[in-house]
């Protein structure tokens, strides 16, 4: 029989008519002589009845035999509902079973398939075909495609070319550690598995193809979090003869014909924020906008004051910041100790509060060190008041930054502070360089192919640090949800940039040949940016972690239950790639 339609699909209208559907058995209630059965597809569920006084001796029988995850094929009349379900879209309907045919059983499935269930993450990805008949996942790899068909239709109307690049390639650095695949041919060679492809999309521009976009899987062997896949996807962009303005213009239209797509409303153009105004308000380059607790600069205040920890920090070029938590004030100092293992986890020596509780006292470890002026100044420039929690970072420029961004984010949520909607915004203007402390040299903030600031060309072998970049962020709800730079097309500005990260001549040759070379054979000024599909596709669907938006994700420690992946090879494949295992 030829199905009719989804049962998700059955409505009111179809009452009286026979249909036929198929799919899997999502309940099956047993009142003895009638048989109610969910029947679920990807469209969603539908009530079947079985009534012994209607349906011969055969097809009851079949009906009792059925068990959940049967795949089953039934055909009927569709009725309208004694007791109409209003939870359920097809509730009004139900399906008086006149045949049933059983397509395929199934053993007792390790979980029960249906939203919201408690199986632990191991077990969903061993049997992800199991947890993607979920109406959820269902719901969330639709939304992905219709994100990736909005975007890729976005950009086909503004003349962008999809252009596949090599997946087999060799090293860029993004940052993380490279997938490596040995050469056969080659014995000892190695293709690295693309971080991005960023160096590809540059050779496209020098190639004059001016506007390119994929949707392209990037590999990148770094620690994993919840927004962190060992291979994840990025709409990539590039254009030639554009400047950081237009990339962000092209991209914002592209996002807005995206998000009206999916049903998400939000205004543009989108607020830029400088980098600098970035950390200074909110302690990271990817601001969380739906709510306040901004950070309070209180370094000009305490320099001179009497508690030591705070004025030799301010003394010594450090800052001293703090968060007001309202609504914290009457916690117990138990509880606000408890915080400083979010604090110590971000770097800090310390996490010195203030409480004031909601009946007009205070409470803390250090007014005791401050004198009357220097402790109204700070109440003032804190704004606090009774019920208010006040706490404080003493430290360099990156670890009081980075200590109070996450208290902020944990205070947020303790304190239950609404965050609704989405917020979008370009965060612009990195500084060029970091200084790796582990490595001790300089690395390019974003990437080495990133064009300084014209202003600040004659700074980069003078003060690294001092040059700013044409750069920007794009962020969603506390999220790096895309970043792009505008490129450098010289290639003595390349040179000079791979020198500062610490590149003799003969290893940029070696390593950076290619693009160099490229850059002097007529290269146009360009630039671009990706965006994480899972990570956009994620907040669009609500969702905690990039694997609910990923059909087939990998755990914590890179790996898939399902498959087995990563496995063992035998010593002959070994052998012929010219490999041992130490
Ligand atoms: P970047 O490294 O910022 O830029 O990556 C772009 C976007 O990709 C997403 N992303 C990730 N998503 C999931 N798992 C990961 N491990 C992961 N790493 C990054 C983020 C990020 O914003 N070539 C440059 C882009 C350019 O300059 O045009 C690049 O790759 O959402
Ligand atoms: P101490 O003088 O070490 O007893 O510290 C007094 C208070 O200051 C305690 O609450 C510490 O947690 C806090 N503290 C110490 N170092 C820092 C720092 N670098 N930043 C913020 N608070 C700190």
């Amino acid at each position: 029989m030829k199905r009719s339609m989804y049962a998700g699909r059955v409505r009111e209208e179809h009452i009286g008519t026979h249909i036929t559907l198929k799919g899997w058995v999502s309940r099956r209630r047993d009142l003895g002589g009638l048989i109610f059965i969910d029947l679920r597809d990807r469209e969603g569920i539908m009530q079947l009845v079985i009534n012994h006084e209607t349906v011969s001796a055969e097809v009851m029988a079949t009906a009792e035999s059925i068990r959940s995850e049967y795949v089953v094929e039934v055909t009927g009349l569709v009725e309208a509902r004694e007791q109409a379900n209003p939870n359920l879209p097809t509730g009004a309907v139900e399906l008086k079973v006149e045949a049933i045919t059983v397509l395929n059983t199934a053993k007792t499935t390790p979980f029960e398939i249906k939203d919201g269930i408690e199986a632990n993450d191991d077990t969903r990805l061993r049997y992800r075909y199991l947890d993607l008949r979920r109406p959820e996942m269902f719901a969330n790899l639709k939304l992905r495609h219709q994100v990736a068909q909005a975007m890729r239709g976005a950009l086909n109307e503004r003349g962008f070319l999809e252009v596949e690049t090599p997946i087999l390639a060799n090293s860029t650095p993004e940052g993380a550690r490279d997938y490596i695949v040995p050469s056969r041919p080659n014995p000892g060679k190695f293709y690295a598995l693309p971080q991005s492809p960023q160096q590809f999309k540059q050779m496209l521009m020098v190639g004059g193809i001016e506007r390119y976009y994929q949707i392209a899987r990037c590999f990148r062997d770094e620690d994993l979090r919840a927004d962190r896949q060992p291979e994840f996807t990025q709409v990539d962009i590039e254009m030639s003869f554009v400047k950081g303005e237009d990339v962000m213009v092209m991209m914002e239209d592209v996002m807005a014909e995206t998000l009206k797509a999916v049903g998400v409303e939000h205004a543009f153009p989108l607020q830029r924020m400088q980098y600098s105004e970035a950390m200074d308000r909110f302690g990271c380059d990817r601001p969380d906008i739906r709510f306040g607790m901004e950070l309070v600069d209180l370094t000009d205040i305490v320099k001179d004051c009497g508690f030591k920890v705070f004025s030799s920090v301010a003394q010594s070029g450090g800052l001293v910041k703090c968060i007001n938590a309202k609504g914290a004030g009457d916690w117990s100092r138990g509880e606000i100790e408890k915080l400083a293992d979010i604090a110590a986890a971000n770097g800090a020596k310390g996490m010195a509060w203030i409480a004031f509780t909601s009946d007009g006292k205070e409470k803390s470890p250090i007014i005791k060190f401050f004198d009357d002026e220097t402790y109204a100044k700070i109440k003032e420039a804190a704004d606090a008041q009774p019920g208010d929690l006040l706490l404080f970072a003493a430290d360099t420029y990156e670890v009081a930054n980075a200590v109070l961004a996450a208290l902020r984010l944990h205070m947020a949520d303790a304190l239950g502070i609404e965050r609704k909607g989405h917020a979008l915004l370009w965060v612009v203007n990195f500084p060029m360089f970091r200084y790796d402390e582990d490595e001790k040299k300089y690395a390019a903030e974003h990437h080495p192919f990133t064009h300084v600031l014209e202003e600040d060309l004659d700074k980069i072998e003078t003060a690294p640090l001092e040059c700013g970049s044409y750069s920007y962020d794009l962020v969603m709800d506390g999220f790096e949800v895309g970043g792009g730079t505008i490129r450098i097309h010289n290639a003595e500005e390349q040179k000079r940039i791979l020198r500062v990260c610490g590149l003799t001549d003969e290893e940029i040759e070696e390593k950076f040949g290619h693009l160099i070379h490229a850059l002097e054979l007529g290269a146009p000024p360009h630039g671009g940016i990706a965006l994480g599909l899972d990570r956009l596709v994620m907040l669009l669907a609500g969702k905690q972690s990039i694997r609910d938006v990923i059909a087939f994700p990998k755990t914590s420690s890179a790996s898939d239950p399902m498959t087995g992946a990563p496995s063992q090879v035998t010593t002959r494949q070994l052998k012929e790639v010219a490999l041992r295992i130490l």
